[in-house]
């Protein structure tokens, strides 16, 4: 049974703004669900629509098959973390996570167990009479966690928590809030920007653009079979190259243009035959073209000639970006740093047969 189960879900702001287009999305007990998607395609609009912090326009909310539409924020047992923190600064740590708990007026006791076992969960044990400002931010990010930990609700909701920190201990509090979910094994909700946070953090991924889903799926699916190509795009780093070409037929079906003859793989020469002389998207991901010699396990594609333009190393891997004859598109692919090419460089490549991903033009859907 799914705990929280969206259907058709709009939003209209007061001033006309159309920001969420009739979304479904099925979430399961336990369940670490992201939502991800460009700034302004309507995140932080969902998350509060399901708080309760915004009017349903249109459209239903169930939580645990219960209508939840215009049930009270505070009757709907969340508990939100939000990008800013959002901690009382007059308030110490203790304090802090232990306000929302005395407003409900609940024994002291209650109240202390609470907090410090939510204190240890955190490391915050020795921190509890600091005020926030005597805190770094992940501590203050830890804090907010714990706010909302006491309160043990059936869900939480989180937007955009680590997107005040730093890189490094933004990789290391997502590490710590994934424990914490297997800890409490809770329903949550994590809204972010970042692909890569999601792919680290999803058991499931919702792929948002401008108020709509464009698929719900587990990291790896989105990765290797996206259903569109905004998808495609938006989810893997560096992101996946994309190509025009045409569909001709010879001795078999090629995909072709200024810079490159590809053979369409077996289990699409189906579908693509209705593409016969017509123009498609062809999209390869940096990490699967390989210098012509090195990679003798897959099925490559005959040789494409590139020329080096820039070579980003960033350790144990290099970034090369190049061109193809006859266009100005910047393409890229990864290659160990141990065989570094040099700009200008001209480098033959074949592009793996089982990864390419092709795309209708019009309705820009994966041709599968
Ligand atoms: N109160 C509001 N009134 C009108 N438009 C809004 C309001 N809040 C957000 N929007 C608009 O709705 C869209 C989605 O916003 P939001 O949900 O905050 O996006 P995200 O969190 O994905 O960055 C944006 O275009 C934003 O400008
Ligand atoms: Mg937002």
């Amino acid at each position: 049974m799914a705990i929280i189960e969206i259907k058709n879900l709009k939003k209209t702001y007061s001033n006309g703004h159309y920001a969420i287009k009739g979304i479904d999305i099925s979430i399961k007990e336990g369940e670490f669900v992201v939502l991800v998607g460009p700034s302004g395609c309507g995140k932080s609009t969902l998350l509060r629509m399901i708080a309760g912090l915004e009017d349903i326009s249109d459209g239903d909310l169930y939580f645990n098959d219960k209508r939840m539409n215009e049930v009270h924020p505070k009757d709907r047992n969340i508990a939100m973390v939000f990008q800013n923190y959002a901690l009382y600064p007059h308030m110490t740590v203790y304090d802090n996570m232990a306000f929302g708990l005395k407003l409900k007026k609940m024994p002291k006791a209650d109240i202390h167990q609470r907090v410090t076992a939510a204190a240890t969960t955190l490391g915050l044990t020795e921190y509890l009479d600091r005020l926030p400002k005597e805190m770094s931010g992940g501590q203050r990010q830890r804090v907010a966690i714990g706010r909302a930990i006491v309160r043990q609700p059936d869900v939480f909701l989180f937007d955009e928590p680590l997107s005040n920190l730093d890189a490094k201990l933004r990789v290391q509090m997502r590490s710590e809030i994934k424990r914490l979910h297997r800890h409490l094994k809770n329903t949550m909700v994590y809204v972010t920007h970042d692909q890569i946070e999601a792919m680290a953090m999803g058991d499931k991924i919702v792929i948002l653009k401008d108020g709509v889903v464009q698929q719900t799926d587990t990291p790896v699916n989105v990765f290797y079979h996206p259903e569109n190509k905004f998808v495609a795009g938006f989810i893997g780093s560096p992101a996946m190259n994309f190509v025009s070409g045409k569909i001709v037929k010879e001795d078999e079906l090629y995909f072709v243009n200024e810079g490159m003859k590809i053979s369409v793989p077996p289990p699409l020469r189906v579908s693509m035959e209705k593409y016969l002389g017509k123009s498609v998207d062809m999209g390869f991901r940096p990490e699967y073209v390989y210098d012509k010699g090195l990679e003798k396990e897959r099925r490559l594609s005959t040789d494409v000639e590139i020329e080096i333009q820039l070579v980003e190393n960033v350790g144990s891997e290099s970034y090369n970006h190049f061109t193809l004859h006859g266009m100005d598109t910047i393409f890229s692919y990864r290659s160990s740093s141990s065989n570094s090419h040099i700009p200008g460089e001209k480098v033959t490549v074949g592009i793996d047969l089982e990864r390419l991903h092709f795309f209708d033009p019009e309705t820009e859907k994966t041709i599968l």
